[in-house]
């Protein structure tokens, strides 16, 4: 059966000297988890080894913010997988809106960052989601639907084992505009459907779909006690120990 995972995506904050002690401060306090749940922290790529020796032995597994779809190479700016593998980084978010929005990245790109993952033995977090303008066009399930199609395209059944899908409403990300549980659950709803009709139906009852945007330790509970909601990916409230530990100790 699918699991909760409760993710902390710390974005561009903390050096790594603070996300240490940050690190420090989760171990201490995330632990005796129910066998259903799973946490994890994303630190920025510069505090990923740092971070990584803090939660070894931990509950608390590691990922990345973003990964490159090449082997090796000439790619400034850039880091690989094996470099992630490297060190010990287990998750990586693949198409955050602020990959799509800021830095452009596209369907294409993205579904070749989530093969790459994949074939590299590390697990994706595909991220979806519509913009404000979308949802008021009364898009978002094309948006969303398409956006899962083409992340997706050639992940081979017996990968999707290894696959998570984030959606995450921009709209909500950053700007304390939560989705109500009920409109999060209609769209978590949408991309279980999508994945039943891309594979079949037991594969998309395994699937861990997260909700992100603006969740927070008193919103938490509401979006967990939905049916197809399965954890949370989590900005800002990811900072503060005590919040994260309440929203990794979500109660439903
Ligand atoms: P906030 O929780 O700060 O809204 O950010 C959500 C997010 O983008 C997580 O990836």
């Amino acid at each position: 059966m699918r699991k909760y995972l409760m993710a902390g995506n710390w974005k561009m904050n903390l050096t790594p000297s603070e996300s240490r002690e940050f690190a420090k401060q989760l171990v201490s306090s995330i632990k005796d988890l129910p066998n259903d749940v799973l946490a994890m922290i994303a630190p920025t790529f510069a505090a990923l080894q740092a971070v990584g020796e803090v939660i070894k032995g931990s509950e608390i597994k590691l990922g990345a913010q973003n990964i490159n779809e090449n082997e090796s190479g000439a790619y400034t700016g850039e880091i690989s997988a094996n470099m992630l593998l490297d060190l010990g980084v287990e998750y990586v978010i693949i198409g955050h809106s602020e990959r799509r929005h800021i830095y452009k990245e596209n369907d294409e790109l993205i579904n070749k960052k989530v093969l790459f993952a994949l074939k590299k033995g590390l697990k994706p977090i595909l991220c979806v989601g519509e913009l404000l303008e979308e949802r008021e066009k009364g898009i978002t399930n094309d948006v969303v639907k398409n956006q899962v199609i083409n992340g997706l395209k050639g992940v081979d059944a017996s990968e999707m084992k290894n696959v998570v899908i984030a959606y995450e409403p921009v709209w909500a990300i950053g700007t304390g505009k939560v989705a109500t549980p009920e409109i999060a659950e209609e769209v978590h709803a949408l991309i279980r459907k999508t994945v039943v009709d891309l594979y079949n139906k037991e594969i998309a009852d395994n699937l861990t779909i997260q909700y992100g945007g603006s969740v927070k330790d008193d919103n938490v509970d509401g979006l967990m006690g939905m049916a197809n909601i399965d954890g949370a990916l989590v900005g800002g409230a990811s900072l503060k120990a005590d919040s994260f530990k309440r929203i990794v100790k979500f109660e439903k």
